[in-house]
């Protein structure tokens, strides 16, 4: 069967799809494909733009995602800027440093991701999925990646943070398990 494109430059995302598509054949996006500034206002806005970029260049079925996480104390930003929190070319540990600044401990954070699907003659389809959770008190974990060892998902323990679960039990729970698992069912199998 075709195998889809995966249009992302993140290493840690692919990852993930790779362990939560198992029965996909995903593609990584060709090097040579540039994928255009993330300018959407929303997550789905966002998704659309790097999923049809994929597809046009690529003329193959695509699918990307666009997540970020939304902090309560902060009125829900840094939202679709979760990646350039503390600048347009920030590294993760700095958009973490600038968050903790300005969320207090104990305070709500959520996931989001939204997963867009776009094979070339049909209509693009999108699925989000959310992940609740807690500012926890200092960074713990070495696992997953971005905000990961801040976060403490509500469908936890109630101590670990998303940095301390295995793979398997981040998948389980993470916003981007729960809306990959969903757009599963609009894939082309092996
Ligand atoms: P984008 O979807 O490429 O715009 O990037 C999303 C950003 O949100 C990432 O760079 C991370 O900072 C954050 N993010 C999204 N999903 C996760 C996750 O599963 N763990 C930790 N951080 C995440």
């Amino acid at each position: 069967m075709a195998a889809v494109v995966l249009a992302t430059r993140n290493a840690h995302k692919l990852r993930e799809f790779q362990r939560l598509l198992p029965s996909v054949e995903l593609e990584p996006l060709p090097d040579e494909i540039e994928l255009p500034p993330e300018t959407g206002e929303t997550f789905e806005e966002n998704a659309l733009i790097k999923a049809r970029a994929a597809a046009e260049a690529t003329n193959r079925p695509s699918i990307a995602d666009d997540s970020g996480i939304e902090a309560e104390a902060l009125g829900g930003r840094p939202g679709v800027r979760s990646a350039r929190y503390a600048g347009e070319h920030a590294t993760d540990g700095e958009n973490l440093d600038k968050l903790r600044a300005e969320a207090p401990p104990g305070s709500g954070l959520r996931y989001v991701c939204v997963v867009a699907y776009i094979e070339p003659g049909t209509a693009p389809r999108t699925v989000a999925g959310t992940c609740e959770g807690r500012m926890a008190e200092v960074p713990r974990g070495d696992g997953g990646f971005g905000y990961d060892p801040v976060f403490v998902p509500a469908d936890g323990d109630g101590t670990r943070t998303m940095a301390e679960l295995s793979d398997e039990e981040k998948d389980r729970i993470s916003h981007r398990g729960r809306a990959v698992r969903e757009a599963a069912a609009w894939l082309p199998s092996r």
